[in-house]
């Protein structure tokens, strides 16, 4: 997507040809600044400091952060110690181990002397692979905004023909390589034409909503609104949302979704109102050994200390941290939370739109029917 009219990825080989540029998404939305990521420890310390974030993103700076760890050593056991390191730093998006096993079963299988070349035109793949499944993805899901936008003549509603959709967290290009999942489908929308307008939740702690959502959404000029996290219910109760879409972290092989906290509270919201609850995802953030999200889902638990601190913009300029809890209050800081795929309208994919269920997910992936025959 553009910034100031440069197109950027979020991830990219740097012209060294050894190391790899991000743009540092904890300086957003103040500041645009990217940073060189030249070893092991530095895409690890970038995926658990958030520098980068967001599912797609965490695998695809994996796979790089194994191409960078080839640089000090390609036998098996620096291999290993990468894995390791890298699947240590967040535990929810299953896109990180789905990029490391991909990384090492395929290194493993090659002498230690192709492996680094090997390393970094896998990692390339699986980053093109997600500009490829996101923009697919977008073309599934703006059907369903077309659809919405069918259900909403103009003569009706306060807001005219303008579809509201509400969403969660930050599933824009940002999260991606390119494009996004839950927000694919609303640039393609807005490029083609349709009068959308976006309720950003603010997403507390961290504020992927209000700092990057809206950030992104503004960049590309799709209308949109920032929300605080509590206001959607009330909303949907007045008829001003048209449909929510939400992108996952994990997804089970039976439809439950696992996103950023307060998604499922969306949920029962869109549920209790009748208003479409969709999640966008790609094939990576299936994990097909997990059926319980609620109960087999790890949930990332995060330094307290991002609740009770804030971090935000002076007028003169300056950034500044502040504690807004009295000094003692304890905080849990608990990162994502789980959907039952019951609350789910449908799964929005590269492969098409689904049912929330085993049977839509096995439709839409039949390779994975003989391997569920066998469990
Ligand atoms: O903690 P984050 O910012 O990595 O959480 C991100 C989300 O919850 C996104 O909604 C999810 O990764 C889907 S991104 C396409």
């Amino acid at each position: 997507m553009k910034v100031d009219g440069t197109s950027y990825r979020t991830i990219w080989l740097a012209k060294d040809g050894r190391s790899v540029e991000i743009i540092d998404q904890t300086r957003l939305p103040h500041e645009f600044a990217t940073l060189r990521l030249a070893s092991l420890g530095e895409a690890a310390h970038a995926i658990k400091s958030m520098q980068v974030r967001g599912a797609p993103l965490i695998g695809a700076t994996a796979a790089y952060g194994v191409a960078l760890a080839m640089r000090d050593g390609t036998s098996d056991a620096a291999l290993g110690q990468a894995y390791d390191t890298l699947l240590a730093t967040r535990p929810t998006a299953i896109n990180l181990r789905w990029a490391l096993d991909d990384m090492r079963q395929r290194l493993k299988a090659l002498p230690p002397g192709e492996r680094s070349a090997a390393a970094w035109r896998r990692a390339a793949e699986i980053a093109d692979e997600d500009v490829a499944i996101n923009r697919a993805i977008g073309e599934n899901g703006l059907g369903l905004i077309r659809d919405a936008a069918a259900r909403k003549p103009p003569s009706s509603g306060k807001g005219g023909a303008t579809i509201n959709i509400l969403t969660h967290c930050n599933a824009g290009w940002l999260a991606t390589v390119d494009w996004g999942t839950a927000l694919a489908p609303i640039y393609m929308a807005h490029d083609a034409g349709l009068p959308i307008h976006v309720w950003v939740d603010e997403t507390r702690p961290r504020n992927q909503g209000a700092s990057l959502t809206a950030w992104e959404l503004g960049r590309h000029g799709v209308p949109h609104t920032v929300i605080v996290d509590n206001a959607g219910g009330h909303l949907m109760q007045h008829g001003q949302v048209d449909l929510c879409i939400v992108g996952t972290d994990r997804t089970t092989a039976t439809g439950d979704v696992c996103n950023k906290i307060g998604t499922y509270l969306k949920a029962l919201a869109a549920r209790d109102n009748g208003v479409p609850f969709y999640v966008a995802l790609p094939g990576p953030t299936l994990d097909w050994t997990i059926e319980d999200g609620v109960r087999d889902i790890p949930i990332e638990e995060r330094d307290p200390a991002e609740i009770t601190r804030m971090t935000g913009r002076t007028a003169d300029g300056k950034i500044l941290s502040v504690d807004i809890t009295a000094p003692g209050s304890k905080a849990v800081n608990y990162g994502f939370d789980v959907t039952p795929a019951r609350l789910v309208t449908a799964l929005v994919t590269e492969r098409g739109v689904a049912p929330a269920s085993r049977e839509g997910l096995l439709r839409l992936y039949p390779e994975r029917k003989a391997a569920a025959a066998g469990e």
